[in-house]
């Protein structure tokens, strides 16, 4: 008789989205009527921009003809795109990295939910309370959280470093030490961010201790301060500590495209072993890359016709951000995120807890927003709405917020 992975039945629920995904159906099914605003999930409205459509219709052409057909791509992807990544992304921002050192996939979540493959089945785990459940619930399927206690919302084997007001909703260097470091700055879901300084003692911290630091930097095209880092290899000494993810969903629209790449430093490196040769058997073994039309569009995003277009859909979401900050300030909120981040993170009002606030928003104004508990237990008493809507939902959300 076989067996389950039973590490899978210690999860608490189902995943935070599908979570409000069906309990989003069930009002709409109850109140067909209702003019429901989406502001929950992370996910873009802006169409891809012209200059991307442009190079996905000649990559489509291509397909069309023996001469320019391409099959499966290279396992690590094709250099065009390692190249303008490094390039970029890295070369000009003074970081050393390489064209080799970059790995393509179809997105940042599959890549931050899959690393924790690499690493041995009882390395200890940290992570910010709130944190994306991605990295917490693909460690507890592997069978390396322990046990879930459902009263504190947590697992037994798991560093949480809370988040808090009091914090700045940064965290504070753990005092037990871990083995592995999520880190995602600009943060999902509050909207904090890390200096270079604030970075560099991570660093510091990781090379310290032997620990690494998986840095998910989805959100960087959404920094608008000057000392925030845009990737963690801006810090000294990152090179043998830090691995980063990156993703083409939130800078360029392609939540429905999917692209993202995994960079890992040939410096990093357990005993003789480097990390980047496990990950590259681990992708020729289980993926078969992302498309090459897509990775054509990826490159596209670098052109600087589809520079200006993007600056234009970047600054159209921090508008957003910006009307959804003052909106709720200005309605008595306690609001947080929108500077650096198309995140805005805000207490619920009278004490309600997340969930509370989840329902009497979508009661009383039809907006959905992610209940901050469903984040972690740091996030009890909060609440996130993106900036990714249009931007008439998004004026007429907060019109509606400031009614109620
Ligand atoms: C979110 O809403 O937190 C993100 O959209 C999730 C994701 O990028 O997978």
């Amino acid at each position: 008789m076989y067996r389950i992975n039973e590490n899978y039945l210690k999860l608490p629920g189902s995943y935070l989205f599908s979570n409000i995904g069906k309990k989003v159906a069930a009002f709409s099914e109850a109140h067909p009527e209702a003019p429901i605003i989406r502001m929950g999930i992370g996910d873009v409205t802006q169409p891809i921009v012209p200059a991307i459509v442009e190079a996905l219709h000649k990559a489509v052409d291509e397909m069309g003809h023996a001469e320019t057909f391409h099959g499966y791509a290279p396992d690590q992807g094709y250099e065009f795109l390692r190249t303008a990544i490094a390039k970029n992304d890295y070369q000009a921002r003074g970081c050393d990295i390489s064209a080799d050192e970059i790995f393509v996939s179809d997105g940042a979540k599959c890549d931050s939910g899959n690393i924790q493959e690499i690493f041995g089945p009882d390395v200890k785990i940290a992570v910010c309370d709130p944190v994306y459940p991605v990295y917490v619930d693909t460690n507890a399927m592997a069978g390396r959280t322990g046990t879930y206690d459902a009263r504190t919302e947590t697992w037994s084997n798991v560093v949480y470093m809370p988040c808090t007001e009091a914090t700045g909703f940064s965290p504070e260097l753990p005092k037990e030490t871990p083995d592995l470091i999520y880190l995602c700055f600009p943060n999902n879901p509050t909207g904090a961010v890390l200096t270079k300084d604030q970075l560099q003692k991570w660093v510091d911290y990781a090379n310290r201790e032997g620990a690494v630091i998986i840095y998910d930097a989805a959100y960087e095209v959404y920094i608008t301060e000057e000392n925030v880092p845009h990737t963690i290899f801006e810090c000294e000494g990152a090179r043998t500590c830090a691995i980063e993810l990156r993703s083409f969903s939130k800078n360029a629209g392609f939540t429905g495209l999917r692209l993202g790449a995994t960079i890992i430093p040939k410096d990093l490196k357990c005993g003789e072993t480097t990390l980047h040769s496990l990950w590259a058997r681990r992708h020729g073994t289980k993926y078969n890359g992302a498309p090459y039309i897509v990775q054509r569009a990826g490159e596209a995003v670098y052109s600087d016709a589809a520079r200006a277009q993007l600056k234009e859909q970047i600054e159209y979401y921090q508008k957003n951000a910006r009307t959804i900050y003052q909106g709720l300030k200005d309605a008595g909120y306690s609001v947080s995120g929108a500077v650096n981040s198309p995140y805005i993170w805000l207490k619920t009002p009278d004490q309600m807890t997340s969930w509370e606030f989840f329902d009497f928003l979508l009661e009383k104004a039809n907006v959905v927003g992610t209940p901050g508990s469903g984040f972690g237990p740091s996030g009890e008493g909060y609440f996130r709405l993106t900036a990714f809507g249009t931007y008439e939902n998004t004026v007429e959300a907060i019109e509606r917020i400031k009614r109620i």
